[in-house]
């Protein structure tokens, strides 16, 4: 559980900041399977795909969008792997998504059967560029497209009675629609559907392609909240994608304005500029002091299987994940936080300057955290030799040895590692 309060280090002098702060955890729907999947060059294969899904399935992930079945075999296959071999655990629901077309539909229930749950997800592009020049359809038309597409959808689940189904609806493209026709979309859907609280349908809201800047997107999202009949019966879901770079702000603004549920991808992979982020996006809710209730304690080892089975390195200084981001160079950035170490209390609050979160929270190791090159000063030097040798140096030959470091760093251009310092450190005052 996440082992902060909300906004420590801030002093909240304005009264309204605590009522403008996320106070839980949405839901969450990693994509990594489907809308990840199929914006890489190469696919991923179906034991890459298992693989994946168990790492999402350990890492807290109880609904995972697995396939687009009725898009290809292989991805009709891997839905049946997962059904025929039982590797769906009891708590965990997959999703499939599906264009509203019946033979798409039939298909894609087609490859449901037998499964123990599983969210029916329902798309058509909406917005008047689509309308237009994509399907040269008028409003009406639409409206009766996704009707018909949900009646069907209704009629197939009552004859595969064996399965738990729940219904998601997109209106693709939902942040270039108009808020009243996108309104009516849902609506329409909704009406067949004739979902209650205790079996909520999902209507997802996308951001097709980023296109604004985040409040925007929360604006529309907090529009659909107000207006949507039967909220009760609904769960308000967010499809923020990364057009702009924004889509965690996106996401964070959506959840402030009433979205309950996010979609997206592990280290943003998806469609061009990706999907939003879900372990940036969950781990700035765990800095904030609210449980994610996703386990990122081993990141490294999530990282690992991600970037194996996608083929997407992970960027050295992504957040949270990336190699170099627990690392400090200047030495002023390693005095500050070599004090905020020492004054670190266990159990309270973390405050160590420059570092977002403890390290150790994700798998990571502060004893990499200091490295020597031209940059560090004197504390940079002490702090490794103390850390990984044992050694105190007084001040004055804290100075010495760091001119010395600085000499070696500057005439090779690179890091001096330990060993280096080592033999630098004997050099100078053992061997003299
Ligand atoms: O980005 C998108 O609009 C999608 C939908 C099909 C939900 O992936
Ligand atoms: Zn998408």
């Amino acid at each position: 559980s996440a082992k902060y309060r909300a906004f420590p280090a801030l002093h909240l002098s304005d009264r309204r900041w605590p009522d403008q702060v996320i106070r839980q955890s949405p839901q969450w729907l990693s994509s990594d399977l489907r809308d990840g999947n199929q914006a890489l060059v190469r696919p991923m294969s179906p034991t890459a795909k298992l693989k994946f899904f168990e790492t999402l399935v350990r890492t807290g992930f109880r609904q995972i969008e697995v396939a687009f079945p009725a898009a290809s075999q292989a991805d009709f296959d891997f839905v049946r792997l997962l059904i025929e071999q039982k590797r769906i655990p009891d708590d965990v629901t997959i999703q499939v998504i599906t264009q509203a077309r019946p033979e798409l539909i039939r298909r894609t229930f087609e490859a449901l059967r037998g499964a123990p749950r599983a969210i029916v997800h329902l798309y058509n592009a909406t917005s008047p560029q689509f309308r237009k020049l994509v399907y040269r359809a008028n409003r009406s038309q639409v409206v009766k497209l996704a009707s018909e597409a949900a009646q069907l959808m209704q009629d197939l689940a009552q004859q595969q009675p064996e399965t738990d189904w729940r219904f998601q609806y997109s209106p693709e493209s939902f942040n270039a629609t108009e808020l009243d026709f996108a309104l009516e979309m849902c609506e329409a859907v909704l009406d067949i559907w004739q979902p209650t609280p205790r079996r909520k349908a999902i209507i997802n809201l996308p951001a097709t392609v980023e296109r604004c800047t985040p409040n925007i997107y929360a604006d529309q999202i907090e529009w659909m909240h107000r207006k949507l009949s039967r909220r009760d019966s609904i769960v308000l879901s967010v499809h923020p994608h990364n057009d702009r770079g924004t889509a965690v702000a996106a996401a964070e603004l959506a959840l402030q304005a009433g979205a309950e549920r996010v979609e997206g991808c592990l280290f943003g992979n998806g469609e061009r500029s990706g999907n939003v982020d879900l372990v940036t996006l969950a781990l700035n809710l765990y800095t904030q002091g609210v449980d994610p209730g996703l386990d990122f304690s081993d990141l490294d080892a999530i990282a690992r299987v991600a970037t194996e089975c996608n083929g997407l390195p992970i960027h050295p200084r992504h957040p949270y994940a990336g190699e170099l981001v627990y690392t400090a160079f200047s030495g002023s950035h390693q005095d500050a936080i070599k004090k905020g170490l020492a004054a670190q209390i266990p159990g309270d609050f973390w405050q160590v300057p420059y570092l977002p979160l403890d390290p150790q929270d994700v798998g990571r190791d502060y004893e990499a955290l200091v490295r020597i090159n031209s940059q560090s000063g004197k504390a940079g030097v002490a702090h490794v030799l103390q850390q990984e040798f044992g050694v105190i140096l007084p001040r004055v030959a804290q100075i010495e040895l760091a001119e010395q470091v600085q000499q070696l760093a500057d005439f090779t251009g690179r890091e001096v590692g330990s060993e280096e310092l080592w033999r630098l450190f004997e050099q100078v005052f053992l061997l003299s």
